[in-house]
């Protein structure tokens, strides 16, 4: 099949745009409001875009029932946030952070939580998760939009690293042990299972 999405229907029972492009991390995104109140939710329009500086990029896209989503309205307010790994473990949680909930209710509480403190950054990060990056926001990108709201292009520097020895084997992250999960189209999620290695050519091997 094929189809433009400018200007066709894809003909398909759901969108399967994002099954395309599968599976996509999880930033669990940790910020604070001005006043104090800790949000927390789930960014599947995630990924990690440069190593060197460390810099991380996800999307909000489109306004829920109660306007533009508290992530990046407090990103963009107070200029920090943290993304924290989901795993396994812990996808009851971060599915529940994916409600809409009033700005003045406390997300990590919300979802039976501990809020750890951060280093460098106001947003505490979500001690059940094994790996957190605390970021500073560098800038957004306001995208195109055929929606209501929105559609926003947060990038953030990571200023800082937390692994747990927990999830390190030899000095290496283990995914055996992280089991991050990661999001598929639909309601389908996946978790890393299986690690395959492939060493990369060299001008030698040519
Ligand atoms: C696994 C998962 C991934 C999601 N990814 C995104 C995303 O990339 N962009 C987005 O705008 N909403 C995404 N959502 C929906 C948001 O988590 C949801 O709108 C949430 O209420 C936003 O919370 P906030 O207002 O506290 O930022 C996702 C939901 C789930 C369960």
């Amino acid at each position: 099949m094929f189809y433009d999405p400018r200007s066709e229907t894809h003909g398909l029972p759901h969108d399967p745009f994002k099954s395309c492009v599968a599976p996509r991390p999880i930033g669990w995104i940790s910020s604070q409001s001005e006043d104090g109140v800790i949000n927390l939710a789930p960014y599947s329009f995630f990924n990690a875009v440069a190593d060197d500086p460390p810099t991380v990029v996800f999307a909000t896209t489109g306004d829920d029932v109660y306007g533009l989503k508290h992530s990046i309205s407090n990103i963009e307010a107070t200029g920090q946030f943290v993304c924290n790994i989901a795993t396994w473990d812990l996808r009851e949680q971060l599915n529940k952070t994916s409600a809409p909930v009033p700005a003045e209710i406390d997300e990590m509480q919300f979802a039976g939580l501990t809020a750890a403190p951060s280093q460098l950054v106001r947003p505490p990060r979500v001690a059940e998760a094994p790996i957190h990056l605390e970021c500073e926001h560098y800038q957004t990108i306001d995208l195109p939009f055929n929606g209501k709201g929105r559609n926003s292009l947060c990038i953030g520097h990571v200023v800082g690293i937390h692994i747990s020895e927990s999830v390190l084997t030899d000095g290496l992250v283990d995914m055996a042990k992280l089991r991050p999960i990661a999001r598929l189209g639909y309601h389908e999620f996946t978790s890393v299972e299986s690690v395959f290695k492939m060493t990369r050519p060299t001008a030698k091997d040519l």
